[in-house]
């Protein structure tokens, strides 16, 4: 029997830039994770582009990837019918509340993003005010939905702690308007590394592209990077200190196949790394197959992406004007 007091829902909210096709380290670190935490939890995701002009952004590439986006995070699962999913500049209270924000937030705290310092000194020429305020528009993003949970890498840690200080701030003037917002914690969600280079992250924005696999990578292409992947010479299976790049082949198969460290060195004690690396860019063309899939069908079907983002955006705007009027409200706007 249903329970009649069922409890609410907790709010996941995350977003994803649209800066050119994510990594398998995106996937198994993230994105993998999107479909049942919106199962679990009541969920909206959202394309951030209004975080993608911090940076220069070539207009017609900027509009392909948005709806690449939109379409991959249909393709890992996430169902339209049961969850949010906008683009984030579809929905104007994103920037309306970012502005609000911005008039909450400290010169001072901006200013020991490291994100940021890591940003102005790698895009030198165009340190812009909308690159400084960046975290502030995430909050807005967060706040608006009055999320409980929003999924983050360590590398968005420091963006949430900010959404939390400014959401704590607003409270403390003007009562209780938002949510506090904590960081959700995966359960198993992989940091994967480079392939060619396992002390560093695997990112999209590598020189090297041996070391990275893209979501979409062709399966011989994907049977190739993990072939060449750095190991060391020991030429044993087994998780240890100073075996980075078999550790880190370790940790994909493991995201892939279910396994535990422990089974894998024992699927593959008595073996080299050549069988090893067969079995690892199998899996993980197995894994990433059934998105290239759906993304391909999806992708070449505009008319639908496009009633996925009307359907998404006005889903969002619901919520996110009631915040926002909300805000408008304690702050004293004339809402005649
Ligand atoms: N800044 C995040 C990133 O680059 C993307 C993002 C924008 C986000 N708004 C957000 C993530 C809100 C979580 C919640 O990865």
């Amino acid at each position: 029997m249903e329970s009649v007091t069922e409890q609410r829902k907790k709010k996941i909210l995350s977003c994803i830039q649209p800066s050119g096709i994510p990594t398998l380290g995106n996937y198994l670190g993230a994105l993998k994770n999107w479909p049942p935490l919106a199962e679990e939890f009541d969920g909206a995701f959202a394309v951030a582009d209004l975080h993608a002009i911090t940076v220069r952004q070539e207009p017609a590439k900027l509009r392909r990837q948005t709806a690449e986006v939109l379409a991959l995070l249909l393709a890992i699962g996430l169902d339209p019918d049961k969850t949010i999913i906008f683009v984030q500049s579809q929905v104007p209270a994103h920037a309306q509340l970012a502005w609000v924000l911005n008039c909450f937030t400290q010169f001072g705290e901006m200013s020991r993003m490291t994100q940021f310092k890591d940003k102005s000194a790698a895009h030198a020429d165009n340190v812009n005010v909308g690159l400084f305020a960046y975290p502030v528009l995430m909050a807005a993003d967060i706040l608006l939905y009055q999320a409980d949970l929003v999924p983050v890498g360590a590398d968005q840690k420091q963006h949430l702690e900010i959404a939390r200080d400014i959401a704590n701030r607003f409270n403390g003037i003007y009562g209780d308007v938002f949510t506090i917002p904590d960081a959700y914690i995966g359960k198993s969600g992989e940091r994967v590394m480079s392939l060619q280079n396992p002390e560093k992250k695997m990112s999209k924005s590598d020189p090297n592209p041996k070391g990275t696999i893209s979501i979409f990578d062709a399966p011989e292409v994907i049977m190739k990077k993990v072939k060449s992947a750095v190991t060391d010479s020991e030429a044993k299976v087994r998780f240890a200190e100073g075996k980075d790049g078999i550790n880190n082949l370790m940790g994909i198969y493991s995201c892939c196949t279910g396994l535990s460290m422990e089974e894998i060195e024992r699927e593959f004690d008595g073996k080299g790394y050549g069988d090893f690396k067969v079995r690892v860019g199998e899996a993980v063309v197995e894994e990433l197959r059934p998105v290239r899939e759906r993304y391909e069908r999806i992708i070449s079907d505009k008319a639908y992406l496009k009633e996925v983002a009307e359907k998404g955006a006005e889903a969002a705007s619901g919520i996110a004007d009631r915040t926002l009027k909300k805000v408008m409200k304690k702050v004293g706007f004339w809402i005649p």
